[in-house]
């Protein structure tokens, strides 16, 4: 079982890593974290090659990512969210799917091999909502194939309590993991 993580913090030791670490500690199978902030992965620039080539243009680490999700039976997409919304580095690497939109809209290609289940961690201070930064997760995952997706797992109070302190975080992350590990 494969599992890709995707860190959209920009702290190492901050209150998504910590929530990662969690459902790694309990995760069977291999792993990959891909860091948005510190990949060597540059936003999509909307160059169209997508529209009628395989893959991508742009020659950075994205492409070895791009192996991992068309491999992987697990996606988890983590973040901080700013201004109600995933990071900006995190969408930077998220426009790079565009490529399996337009697989499906331009090339008639099919759907990644699968099936592919999703998860979705989000940490905030206290402001704000998550709704927004969920369903943008939510659309990211179904961009990588992944068809159920579990409930939205929330810590919305990290400036008063970090997020591995949260029972019901810490709780939810576990539910992550075995959501994951559970085949079928
Ligand atoms: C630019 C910026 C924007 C933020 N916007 C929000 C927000 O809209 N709502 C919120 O609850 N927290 C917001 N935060 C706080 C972070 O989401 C919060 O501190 C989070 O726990 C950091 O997670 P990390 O330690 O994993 O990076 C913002 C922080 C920054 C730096």
């Amino acid at each position: 079982m494969k599992t890709l993580i995707i860190n959209g913090s920009p702290r190492p030791h901050g209150d998504t890593a910590g929530l990662i670490g969690l459902v790694k500690g309990r995760l069977m199978g291999e792993s990959m974290v891909l860091d948005a902030y510190r990949a060597d992965i540059s936003p999509c620039i909307d160059c169209r090659y997508c529209w009628e080539n395989l893959g991508c243009a742009i020659a950075d680490g994205m492409q070895a990512v791009y192996g991992y999700i068309r491999d992987c039976q697990n996606i988890l997409i983590a973040s901080p969210i700013y201004f109600s919304e995933l990071t900006g580095r995190l969408l930077d690497v998220g426009s790079r799917l565009q490529t399996y939109f337009c697989a499906r809209a331009f090339r008639g290609e099919g759907p990644l091999p699968g099936p592919k289940k999703g998860a979705v961690i989000l940490v905030g201070g206290g402001d704000g909502n998550m709704e927004k930064a969920y369903d943008t997760a939510c659309t990211l995952l179904r961009h990588m194939g992944c068809g159920e997706i579990y409930p939205a797992v929330t810590s919305h109070n990290t400036n008063e309590r970090p997020a591995v302190m949260d029972a019901l975080a810490v709780e939810g992350a576990g539910s992550i993991a075995d959501f994951f590990n559970n085949a079928g």
